[in-house]
């Protein structure tokens, strides 16, 4: 079968085949994992900090072999399960298919066999960065003490990798010459301490002999006006999300200060989701959608706003996740409009249709729709006026300082 494991395990997957994390050839199985977590090494005693598993959403039988393909279906690896667990912690040796694709900067990737050719046996004092490093100084000291080149190892996993690899570039032309710089995407672990470790065993395999850790990257978030930005809208149908989401994007262009793209549910179906149903399978997938459009419309700045009824609680969560995790922000604002007053008014006709059971599977009546108790605004329509309710939103932008 194939496979696509998740960025983590494929960043994973590439320290294991370039021989970074040596002694480790593959990813850990249940017994090492456990040994790992109690005592710090493989079951048979090796020395090793930090988990390196692979998840494997579906079931496989020992011996079976399983395709590792990267997210656009290049195979990567296969590897021949040797134990596949209930949770889906799946281990088993390794043989590597294809040399992964790089994004930004792969042209400086170098596996540690390669550097350790570049070293000759010199000592090396390697640095691993997560962000820029303040004290040159220090390093120059200590290669000078060791006699040896400075290795930076940029870990350059994620969003924030390329700004990374550019800060060790930065460093290189204030260091020695013959400093070198090799990427590495290491995901950072839980645990800072065990992080450490691992940066250490890194290092070492790509040939220090001494390693530093440079600073913990100091996170300063651009001021809310520049931030991407999502307003996620949820209610029941007829609740006043479309009308009130649509004020407050008129209202937002009016101002002018920032650009809008608007995700209004029935919208969205007409394209984007175009032949889903009102399944629970098929609203997330909806849901799931959106939020991606909408994360990638706040990864650059934008502001998105989304009014779909999104009636889940678990799917709105990811949602939040997927946002944030482009360093963007997430609004959710709770349009709770009572359904006895949705159904009062019935612009659509499709609460008296869904009573006579002509719409199966209608949110409020034969449908679930889970109530938000993590909702940053909650508006109630039943006694206040649209322009009111854009009001209160605006507000909220306006408080958070995301417009001025
Ligand atoms: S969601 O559940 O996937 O978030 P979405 O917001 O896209 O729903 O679509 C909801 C709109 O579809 C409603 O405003 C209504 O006009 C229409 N609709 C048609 N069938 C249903 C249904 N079974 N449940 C809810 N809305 C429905």
């Amino acid at each position: 079968m194939e496979w696509t494991p998740d960025p983590r395990e494929l960043a994973d997957l590439e320290l294991l085949l370039s021989g970074a994390f040596e002694p480790l050839t593959g990813f850990l199985g249940h017994d090492d994992l456990h040994t790992v977590h109690e005592r710090g090494t493989l079951a048979d005693g090796t020395p090793w900090p930090a988990p390196v598993t692979l998840h494997l959403g579906a079931a496989v039988e020992p011996g079976a072999e399983v395709t590792l393909l990267d997210p656009e279906g290049l195979p990567l690896a296969a590897m021949t399960v040797a134990a596949h667990e209930p949770d889906g912690l799946t281990s088993g040796p390794l043989k590597a298919l294809s040399a992964p694709e790089h994004g930004p900067f792969g042209r400086l990737r170098r596996t540690p066999a390669q550097v350790k050719q570049e070293l000759a046996g010199r000592p090396a004092l390697a640095v691993t960065m997560r962000g820029p490093l303040d004290d040159l100084g220090e390093i120059v000291a200590t290669a000078k003490e060791l006699d040896g080149t400075i290795l930076l190892l940029p870990l350059s996993y994620g969003e924030a990798g390329p700004a990374v690899v550019r800060a060790a570039l930065r460093a290189r032309e204030q260091l020695p010459a013959g400093t070198l710089v090799v990427p590495v995407p290491l995901a950072p672990r839980d645990e800072p301490e065990l992080d450490l470790e691992l940066r250490e065993l890194v290092a070492t395999a790509y040939g220090a002999t001494e390693h530093l850790a440079g600073p913990d990257p100091v996170h300063i978030p651009g001021p809310p006006h520049r931030r991407g930005l999502v307003v996620f809208f949820t209610g029941l149908s007829g609740s006043g999300k479309s009308t009130i989401a649509r004020g407050l994007r008129d209202a937002l262009l009016e101002l002018g200060t920032r650009t809008v793209t608007y995700l209004d549910g029935d919208v969205v179906r007409h394209l984007l989701s175009k032949g889903l149903t009102f399944s629970k399978q098929d609203r997330d997938l909806n849901i799931r959608r959106i939020g991606f459009v909408a994360a990638e419309t706040a990864r650059h700045g934008g502001l998105a706003i989304c009014a779909p009824i999104a009636p889940y609680a678990a799917t709105r969560e990811e949602v939040r996740e997927m946002v944030e995790s482009v360093g963007a922000d997430f609004l959710l604002v709770h349009v709770a409009t009572p359904l006895e007053e949705c159904e009062r008014r019935d612009r659509k006709g499709l609460y008296a249709k869904a009573r006579a059971g002509l719409i199966p599977e209608f949110t409020g009546i034969s449908d679930p729709y889970e109530e938000p108790d993590d909702a940053d605004l909650v508006i109630d329509t039943t006694h206040i006026s649209i322009e009111a309710a854009v009001s209160r939103v605006l507000d909220t932008l306006r408080s958070g300082g995301w417009i001025r």
